[in-house]
């Protein structure tokens, strides 16, 4: 089963704080979101491949390293923007793939409505990026399509997840391992997650 890693650092569950409180205003959700994104992204990505460079200092010569493989970053849109927007720098020569989703309100079965996918899939280090892990149909979705564009090292961060997002994506993708600052209780009757943080894209991008 993939693993769950849960990033517990006094600075990142600070960030989560800010992020849960309902007074927290558009400007400065999307700052503590981006921080909390840096912060997780730096967890997911701690088993990268590197491969050994030589560096010349302007004393000595030494040892470096490289990224060994391309990465791909892929938000889903539209609130995996917010991760994007701060691991994005992070990573500035990583392509960029989009997948659009959307869930329905009554069902909250997620729908697709956009995608576009960089070349080299196969070879690329993919980042699945979205906040909430919620029912799971989402990311679920997300994966599936990252595959069937031939990704086939996928890692997937999300700020708040639930036992039955968790659940459901371990099932359907039990090789892709899950980065996150939160495993919160469950679902209330919406399919929000409880205690949760609201709705990601709406609160990110004030809407
Ligand atoms: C939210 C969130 C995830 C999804 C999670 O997106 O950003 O993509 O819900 O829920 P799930 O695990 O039950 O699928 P939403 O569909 O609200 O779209 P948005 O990002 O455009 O607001
Ligand atoms: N999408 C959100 O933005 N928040 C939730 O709690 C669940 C899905």
């Amino acid at each position: 089963m993939n693993p769950v890693e849960i990033v517990s650092h006094p600075l990142a569950q600070r960030h989560l704080t800010a992020l849960r409180d309902a007074e927290t205003p558009t400007e400065r959700f999307a700052w503590h979101l981006n921080r909390l994104a840096e912060l997780l992204f730096l967890e997911a990505s701690r088993d990268l491949p590197v491969e050994e460079v030589p560096v010349k200092t302007p004393l000595a010569e030494t040892e470096g390293v490289r990224l060994a493989k391309p990465v791909v970053l892929c938000p889903i849109l539209r609130a995996g923007l917010g991760l994007l927007d701060a691991v994005r720098p992070m990573v500035p020569e990583a392509r960029v793939a989009h997948i659009g989703l959307a869930r329905d309100e009554t069902t909250a079965e997620a729908h697709s409505y956009y995608a576009k996918f960089p070349d080299g899939m196969a070879e690329a280090e993919v980042f699945l990026l979205d906040p909430m892990l919620a029912t799971g149909g989402s990311a679920v979705e997300g994966v599936r399509q990252l595959q069937a564009a031939g990704a086939t090292s996928i890692r997937f961060v999300c700020v708040v997840s639930c036992p039955q997002g968790i659940e459901a994506f371990q099932k359907a993708h039990p090789g892709v391992p899950i980065t996150t600052a939160a495993v919160d209780a469950g679902l209330n009757l919406q399919s929000y997650i409880v205690p949760g943080l609201g709705d990601a894209g709406d609160r990110y991008f004030g809407t």
